[in-house]
Protein backbone atom coordinates (compact mmCIF):
# COMPACT_ATOMS: atom_id res chain seq x y z
CA UNK A 1 0.00 0.00 0.00
CA UNK A 2 1.10 3.44 -1.10
CA UNK A 3 1.14 6.15 1.54
CA UNK A 4 -0.69 9.44 1.46
CA UNK A 5 2.31 11.08 1.52
CA UNK A 6 3.81 9.03 -1.54
CA UNK A 7 0.89 8.80 -3.28
CA UNK A 8 0.63 13.30 -3.35
CA UNK A 9 3.85 13.76 -4.08
CA UNK A 10 3.63 11.10 -7.36
CA UNK A 11 0.40 12.79 -8.50
CA UNK A 12 1.95 16.33 -7.96
CA UNK A 13 4.63 14.75 -10.36
CA UNK A 14 1.92 14.15 -12.91
CA UNK A 15 1.11 17.49 -12.96
CA UNK A 16 4.86 18.44 -13.31
CA UNK A 17 5.31 15.81 -16.06
CA UNK A 18 2.03 17.31 -18.19
CA UNK A 19 3.20 21.05 -17.75
CA UNK A 20 6.99 19.64 -19.62
CA UNK A 21 4.71 18.51 -22.32
CA UNK A 22 2.99 21.53 -22.69
CA UNK A 23 5.96 23.48 -22.46
CA UNK A 24 7.55 21.48 -25.08
CA UNK A 25 4.48 21.22 -27.63
CA UNK A 26 4.21 25.40 -27.06
CA UNK A 27 8.43 25.48 -27.97
CA UNK A 28 7.00 22.74 -31.13
CA UNK A 29 4.81 25.51 -32.16
CA UNK A 30 6.49 29.11 -31.92
CA UNK A 31 9.06 26.75 -34.14
CA UNK A 32 6.74 25.18 -36.18
CA UNK A 33 5.34 29.22 -37.12
CA UNK A 34 8.82 30.57 -37.94
CA UNK A 35 9.56 27.74 -39.94
CA UNK A 36 11.92 25.79 -38.51
CA UNK A 37 10.66 22.38 -39.29
CA UNK A 38 13.12 20.79 -37.20
CA UNK A 39 13.12 22.31 -34.18
CA UNK A 40 9.71 21.82 -34.31
CA UNK A 41 9.62 18.67 -34.45
CA UNK A 42 12.20 17.43 -31.61
CA UNK A 43 10.11 19.42 -29.44
CA UNK A 44 6.92 17.42 -30.70
CA UNK A 45 8.79 14.23 -29.91
CA UNK A 46 10.13 15.47 -26.42
CA UNK A 47 5.95 16.70 -25.63
CA UNK A 48 4.82 13.07 -26.64
CA UNK A 49 8.00 11.89 -24.14
CA UNK A 50 6.82 13.71 -21.46
CA UNK A 51 3.12 12.75 -21.91
CA UNK A 52 4.91 9.15 -21.44
CA UNK A 53 6.27 10.13 -17.94
CA UNK A 54 3.19 11.45 -16.95
CA UNK A 55 1.36 8.32 -17.94
CA UNK A 56 3.99 5.78 -16.37
CA UNK A 57 3.50 7.45 -12.85
CA UNK A 58 -0.37 7.31 -13.26
CA UNK A 59 -0.74 3.84 -14.54
CA UNK A 60 1.87 3.02 -11.66
CA UNK A 61 -0.85 4.73 -9.33
CA UNK A 62 -3.63 2.68 -10.61
CA UNK A 63 -1.13 -0.97 -9.70
CA UNK A 64 -0.65 0.09 -6.64
CA UNK A 65 -4.27 1.44 -5.70
CA UNK A 66 -3.76 4.88 -6.01
CA UNK A 67 -6.18 7.61 -6.62
CA UNK A 68 -4.87 9.83 -9.61
CA UNK A 69 -5.29 12.81 -9.38
CA UNK A 70 -5.27 15.34 -12.25
CA UNK A 71 -4.78 19.40 -11.16
CA UNK A 72 -5.15 21.93 -13.83
CA UNK A 73 -1.79 22.76 -15.46
CA UNK A 74 -1.00 26.54 -15.17
CA UNK A 75 -0.04 28.71 -18.39
CA UNK A 76 3.32 27.93 -20.36
CA UNK A 77 5.74 30.79 -22.09
CA UNK A 78 4.27 30.94 -25.84
CA UNK A 79 7.21 32.76 -27.71
CA UNK A 80 11.61 32.05 -27.79
CA UNK A 81 13.07 34.21 -29.59
CA UNK A 82 16.12 31.68 -31.07
CA UNK A 83 16.35 27.94 -30.90
CA UNK A 84 19.20 28.54 -28.25
CA UNK A 85 17.50 30.36 -26.10
CA UNK A 86 14.49 27.66 -25.81
CA UNK A 87 16.96 24.76 -25.45
CA UNK A 88 18.43 26.88 -22.82
CA UNK A 89 14.90 26.91 -21.30
CA UNK A 90 14.47 23.64 -21.48
CA UNK A 91 18.19 22.58 -19.86
CA UNK A 92 17.13 24.96 -17.23
CA UNK A 93 13.87 23.05 -16.64
CA UNK A 94 15.17 19.41 -16.85
CA UNK A 95 17.60 20.18 -14.31
CA UNK A 96 14.25 21.30 -12.03
CA UNK A 97 12.55 17.99 -13.11
CA UNK A 98 15.77 16.22 -12.13
CA UNK A 99 15.64 17.75 -8.87
CA UNK A 100 11.87 16.95 -8.44
CA UNK A 101 12.52 13.42 -9.21
CA UNK A 102 15.27 13.29 -6.26
CA UNK A 103 12.94 14.01 -3.87
CA UNK A 104 10.38 12.27 -4.52
CA UNK A 105 13.06 9.02 -4.27
CA UNK A 106 14.30 10.67 -1.25
CA UNK A 107 10.69 10.24 -0.04
CA UNK A 108 10.23 6.73 -1.28
CA UNK A 109 13.96 5.75 0.58
CA UNK A 110 12.26 7.54 4.16
CA UNK A 111 9.28 5.40 3.80
CA UNK A 112 11.02 2.39 3.01
CA UNK A 113 8.84 2.09 -0.54
CA UNK A 114 10.90 -0.32 -2.74
CA UNK A 115 8.70 -0.41 -5.26
CA UNK A 116 8.64 3.38 -5.91
CA UNK A 117 12.21 3.10 -5.47
CA UNK A 118 12.82 0.88 -8.44
CA UNK A 119 9.79 2.94 -10.68
CA UNK A 120 11.98 5.92 -9.67
CA UNK A 121 15.08 4.35 -10.91
CA UNK A 122 13.88 4.84 -14.23
CA UNK A 123 13.13 8.20 -14.09
CA UNK A 124 16.57 9.10 -12.77
CA UNK A 125 18.47 7.04 -15.43
CA UNK A 126 15.95 9.07 -17.81
CA UNK A 127 17.00 12.44 -16.52
CA UNK A 128 20.84 11.61 -17.34
CA UNK A 129 19.57 11.30 -21.17
CA UNK A 130 17.52 14.90 -20.76
CA UNK A 131 20.11 16.74 -19.45
CA UNK A 132 22.61 15.00 -22.17
CA UNK A 133 20.54 15.74 -25.09
CA UNK A 134 19.52 19.41 -24.54
CA UNK A 135 23.23 20.32 -23.47
CA UNK A 136 24.61 18.77 -26.88
CA UNK A 137 21.82 20.87 -28.89
CA UNK A 138 23.16 23.80 -27.05
CA UNK A 139 27.16 22.91 -27.72
CA UNK A 140 26.33 22.65 -30.87
CA UNK A 141 23.83 25.79 -31.12
CA UNK A 142 26.71 28.07 -29.75
CA UNK A 143 29.14 26.46 -32.25
CA UNK A 144 27.22 27.41 -35.43
CA UNK A 145 25.75 30.85 -34.33
CA UNK A 146 23.12 32.51 -36.10
CA UNK A 147 24.45 31.69 -39.89
CA UNK A 148 23.92 28.83 -42.26
CA UNK A 149 24.64 25.89 -39.67
CA UNK A 150 21.58 26.81 -37.84
CA UNK A 151 19.48 25.71 -40.90
CA UNK A 152 21.91 22.78 -40.79
CA UNK A 153 21.11 21.85 -37.50
CA UNK A 154 17.12 22.55 -38.22
CA UNK A 155 17.29 19.84 -40.72
CA UNK A 156 19.53 17.12 -38.66
CA UNK A 157 16.79 17.69 -35.82
CA UNK A 158 14.45 16.42 -38.12
CA UNK A 159 15.79 13.11 -38.39
CA UNK A 160 14.78 12.43 -34.42
FE1 LIG B 1 9.84 14.06 -17.88
FE2 LIG B 1 11.87 15.78 -19.45
O1 LIG B 1 11.42 14.90 -17.90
Amino acid sequence: MISSKMLDALNDQINAELWSAFLYLSMSADFENKGFEGFAHWFRVQYKEETEHALKFLDYINDRSGTVRLHAIKEVPQTWATPLDAFEEALAHELKVTSLIHNLMDIAVLEKDYATQNLLRWYVDEQVEEEKNAQAIIDKLKRVGDGGGLVYIDKELKKR
